[in-house]
């Protein structure tokens, strides 16, 4: 689409590009150049028009839009095919029937507000228009069923690296300029965000599946972005960007640069089909890495080292009188000895 190719160019080129130049570039007239440019003013950017020089794009404020987000996508697959919704129910909703309809691996429905947000156990999932990110990918890997459950922590890996690269480029500000100290981006196993002890994401995976075929995979993530307050019910333990930066940043480049790297990560666990080119990394992240947890969920509660992941995403424990135990993500809650993480 023209506009997502002229947003490009603008970016790419260092001081002015007249209006002619991208004219010719696509072979439209001058006129309807200038009413892409107005379009994009309109939506907020902030591209100026100088006589004699042409335009230039000065910043970019938090522009969440299907052009913004085709404009930034670096990936071969991850994103390529983005539904973009205003506003809807719940974005793995939306994948799932895009699965169902025969929509291609790495499709990604990004919505600005979702009024039915789900996260796990059964419960919501706020995710305040303008402020918050929620996206959910559809995946067709060709592996058994009970493999599909590793994808989470693909996930997660993928949503702390992408947010960690993010934050250290300039992209990420609305107002410019990196930040002087990035946060630490931890990962509470399995599969939450975690920053300074609160939870800054949540990753929530559904599958259609045969017994003994995986239809397609539906990974939902959602991000706090923006947001300077939440509900009373999780005002203790969740934060967001925002909060932990003191800057408002840019939801787009951060969908981009989570897809990013979502695709190289999802491409190393297909070679094994598991985890054990990507557990050095998770584990290194493990919020609870080396210190002690309490195991809940069958039978009686323990206490227990955290150790790191297995190639299966199974959690390696080790308790008091030295033995190992791996914990199964379905079966247990695992928590820090103090507090949420
Ligand atoms: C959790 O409980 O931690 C998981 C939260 C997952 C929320 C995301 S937002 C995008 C996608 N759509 C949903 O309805 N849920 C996931």
């Amino acid at each position: 689409m023209m506009k997502t190719e002229i947003l490009k160019l603008l970016r790419e080129t260092d001081g002015y590009i007249s209006g002619q130049q991208i004219s010719e570039q696509f072979g439209v007239s001058r006129t309807a150049v200038w009413k892409v440019i107005r379009q994009l003013q309109d939506e907020g950017y902030r591209v100026e028009a100088v006589r004699n020089k042409g335009y230039h794009i000065a910043g970019s404020p938090d522009v969440m839009t299907k052009e913004e987000l085709d404009s930034l996508m670096k990936t071969c697959w991850a994103g390529r095919n983005i539904l973009y919704y205003d506003e809807t129910d719940s974005t793995n909703l939306r994948i799932r029937q895009a699965g169902e309809d025969g929509a291609p691996h790495g499709t990604l429905a990004v919505a600005d507000r979702q009024t039915a947000g789900r996260g796990r156990r059964g419960r919501t999932w706020e995710s305040p228009q303008g402020s918050s990110i929620s996206m959910s990918i559809l995946l067709r890997p060709q592996i058994a069923p009970n493999r599909a459950s590793m994808l989470t922590l693909v996930m997660a890996l993928s949503t702390a690296e992408g947010i960690r690269k993010c934050l250290e480029s300039a992209d990420a500000f609305q107002d410019g300029g990196v930040p002087e100290c990035i946060p630490d981006i931890q990962i509470k196993w399995p599969n939450d965000i975690i920053i300074d002890g609160k939870k800054l994401a949540g990753i929530l995976t559904e599958m259609s599946s045969q017994i003994d075929y995986i239809n397609h995979v539906t990974v939902g993530v959602g991000i706090n972005v923006n947001m300077t307050e939440f509900p009373s019910g999780i005002r203790e333990t969740a934060t967001s960007l925002r909060l932990e930066c003191g800057r408002r940043i840019r939801r787009a480049p951060l969908i981009a640069a989570v897809m990013e790297r979502l695709e190289e990560n999802y491409e190393v666990f297909l070679k094994t089909e598991d985890l054990s080119g990507l557990l050095e990394r998770y584990s290194a992240l493990l919020v609870n890495r080396g210190r002690d947890v309490l195991i809940a969920g069958t039978g009686e509660e323990y206490r227990a080292r955290a150790i790191g992941i297995d190639p299966t995403g199974e959690l390696v424990v080790r308790r008091e009188d030295g033995t190992v135990e791996k914990i199964y993500a379905g079966e247990v809650s695992v928590r820090g000895v103090y507090g949420y993480v």
